[in-house]
């Protein structure tokens, strides 16, 4: 029986007795520090945002790859990009059934600000050279095998995130969130169109049906680390909600407008973050809430704010308990807004569940990591992924690989060759599994 956190105990160090050809060394890391370059930043830190000049790059970067390493590329309109390794036969033909659908690994090409190399770029580098090893060692498969890049994951430039996924599962559609504006006022249908990408401009998305979806990613956590653990087999998914807060007050003079009197939408605003905070603590682990940005206006420094506002990100692997410390913030926000004479206003941008992996695909990962002689652990992820997503529309699941210290969104974020390796291990037995012999 599978439990969340439980290690398997595995003497000496990590070794691989696979019976696929021997893994030559891949070049994993160099193809990730090549994929860093696109976006890097004078401080060592990565920045791709959704259909910027960086992102545009990378992508059409990453097809070249993938035709040189033997896979087809294709973009469809919302800019995902696909390298596809087909199956002997044509495949996808709907009357065979769910298993003729092409069995798909990948992530996500964008990145935060200011961020690391390995989110995201880790499962799709490792995800080419995957197929292209399994290509070059077996040939063609039985079952089509493809690797995504997601075109978005993050919510870094527009208030939404997961389009890459949402976009090619139908879940969200282009005319949804044409209007919406990122942080220049650029609105997102000026953006597609000004990455080549959008209506009649590539593949339809959720053109076509997934036999399954596999995720290879860092943990951007500690847990792997601490426990000395090589691989982590994804149980569930937190669910999170993302709001913009408003808080309007009124503009007037720093010297001439007494304390008492004064509409301070700033001052607000800092009641309800300390707030956030408290509620946070009181609630207890695993819950987490999270206010990364905040802005004033008018932004003087002699001015009383006319208007505060701020981000708040809230996670929970529980349904109940998020809506529950919701409704307690709002309360409390209502409240502060009263006393001080504010207005509030707020927007939920984004709200996905908590979703557990499928447990067919976990099974199959323990059973590789066992026969392989790599640790494992089973354990939540308290990071979104695209995943979570795909859950919805096949059966997926996610494999995490250790980030050293845990750090991550952070241009320090690091993860070592040899537990690249690991990973890279493990997903290709699995593909190679469901793509050749089941
Ligand atoms: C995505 O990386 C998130 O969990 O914020
Ligand atoms: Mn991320
Ligand atoms: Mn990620």
């Amino acid at each position: 029986m599978m439990t969340e956190f439980d290690v398997q105990p595995q003497p000496g160090a990590d070794k691989t007795n696979m019976s696929l050809p021997e893994l030559e060394l891949v070049e994993l890391q160099a193809m990730l520090d090549w994929l860093s370059t696109y976006g890097a930043d004078s401080q060592g830190g990565v920045t791709r945002l959704l259909y910027d000049n960086a992102w545009s790059e990378a992508q059409h970067a990453l097809a070249k790859q993938m035709t040189e390493k033997g896979l087809v590329p294709a973009f469809d309109q919302a800019g995902n990009l696909y390298g596809t390794l087909s199956s002997k036969e044509s495949v996808s033909s709907a009357q065979d059934g769910v298993a003729t659908y092409p069995i798909v690994t990948g992530s996500h090409i964008d990145s935060v600000v200011h961020g690391g190399k390995y989110d995201g770029a880790y499962g799709i580098v490792a995800g080419i050279l995957a197929l292209e090893y399994l290509h070059k060692h077996f040939g063609r498969p039985k079952r089509t095998l493809q690797v995504v890049s997601l075109c978005e994951e993050e919510g870094s430039r527009f208030p939404f995130a997961y389009w890459g996924s949402r976009s090619i599962t139908g879940v969200t559609t282009l005319e949804e969130v044409q209007y919406l504006l990122d942080q220049q006022g650029v609105s997102f249908s000026e953006a597609i169109s000004g990455a080549g990408f959008g209506p009649d401009r590539g593949l339809k998305p959720a053109a076509q049906t997934y036999g399954a979806f596999i995720e290879l990613h860092i943990e951007q956590g500690q847990v792997l680390e601490r426990n000395s653990c090589s691989i982590g087999i994804v149980s569930d998914i937190v669910g999170q909600r993302r709001y913009s807060i408003t808080v309007k007050g009124e503009a007037n003079h720093a010297g001439t407008t007494p304390m008492s009197w004064r509409k301070d939408a700033l001052a607000g605003a800092a009641d309800m973050i300390v707030a956030v905070r408290r509620i946070a603590l009181q609630t207890g682990e695993p819950f987490v809430a999270t206010v990364g940005r905040i802005t004033a206006e008018p932004g003087v420094g002699n001015v009383v704010a006319a208007k505060a506002t701020f981000s708040l990100d809230i996670r929970h692997v529980r349904q109940e308990i998020l809506d529950r410390c919701w409704q307690e913030m709002l309360q409390t926000f209502s409240r502060i807004a009263g006393e001080e004479h504010l207005r509030l206003e707020w927007d939920e941008h984004l709200s996905v569940t908590p979703t557990p992996m499928n447990e067919k695909i976990r099974q199959d990962i323990q059973e590789i990591c066992e026969r392989e002689q790599i640790s494992y652990l089973h354990m939540p992820s308290g990071a979104g992924h695209d995943s979570q997503i795909f859950q919805s529309a096949c059966p997926t699941a996610m494999i995490f690989v250790p980030s050293q210290q845990g750090i991550s969104h952070n241009p320090r974020e690091f993860t070592t060759e040899a537990d690249l390796m690991n990973g890279f291990r493990v997903l290709v037995r699995l593909l190679y599994k469901y793509g050749y012999e089941d």
